[in-house]
């Protein structure tokens, strides 16, 4: 039998991209499958915790029974999100949240014209910047930062500026890590800046070396 160690803990993860509206037909998104996310919550439920997905637009499926909250938006996913951190033991924030969203939202679908294009954009909050500074002490934050140059010092910045205990690194110069494929290849920052280098596997096994990095500090 398996053993339970995160028994009695509540989960929450967010998975995915996030789409915003142009128009009623058009959004701004990015190549978020959701595998990783997907993969880290099934890892949770597996070991025991109470999970909560909160997934953004993706066809990806959970093999764990879990609850899932469907989101489509930064501001869906960031009121998701405050709705259940309070209750929250452990956050793992694995969505690829959206930076900007356009200003305003046209009621119809917007006609093709001569000539230039602008659409004017906003920034969205960040949903784990804004968890951070309500984390009390007994609470794990942990985030994921994809970075394409000089990723490990913008990793830990983003660890010390968002107040979490663990950042993934996952780079887009590594072959095979990334956004669409099944396998990852990570780096784990702590708190105390201590780094792990992992080699590149299976989603499902970076979920499992994610997770025993999460039981090592709890
Ligand atoms: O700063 P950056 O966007 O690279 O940080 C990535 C981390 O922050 C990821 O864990 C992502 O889920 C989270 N994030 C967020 N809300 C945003 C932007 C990023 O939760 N608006």
């Amino acid at each position: 039998k398996k053993s339970m160690p995160l028994f009695g803990k509540k989960v929450m993860v967010t998975a995915g991209p996030t789409y915003e509206a142009i128009d009623p037909v058009r959004f701004i998104g990015n190549h978020s499958s959701g595998k990783m996310g997907f993969a880290i919550a099934d890892e949770l439920a597996s070991l025991g915790a109470e999970v909560t997905l909160i997934a953004g637009p993706t066809a990806q499926q959970s093999n764990q029974t879990l609850k899932r909250i469907n989101v489509v938006s930064a501001l869906d996913m960031l009121n998701a999100c405050n709705a259940l951190f309070n209750e929250t033991d452990i956050t793992v924030m694995c969505a690829a949240v959206a930076d900007y969203k356009p200003k305003t939202v046209a009621n119809q679908k917007i006609k093709k014209q001569d000539g230039d294009f602008n659409l004017e954009l906003e920034k969205t909050t960040d949903i784990l910047a804004s968890l951070g500074k309500s984390k009390k002490p007994n609470q794990i934050l942990v985030g994921f930062a994809l970075e394409t140059n000089d990723e490990e010092n913008y990793a830990k910045g983003k660890l010390e500026k968002k107040n979490l205990d663990l950042v993934v690194l996952n780079s887009l110069n590594d072959a095979g890590a990334g956004f669409k494929s099944d396998t990852n290849k990570i780096t784990i920052f702590n708190k105390a800046l201590e780094k792990t280098v992992f080699e590149l596997k299976s989603k499902t096994e970076v979920a499992k070396d994610i997770c025993e990095a999460i039981l090592k500090i709890i």
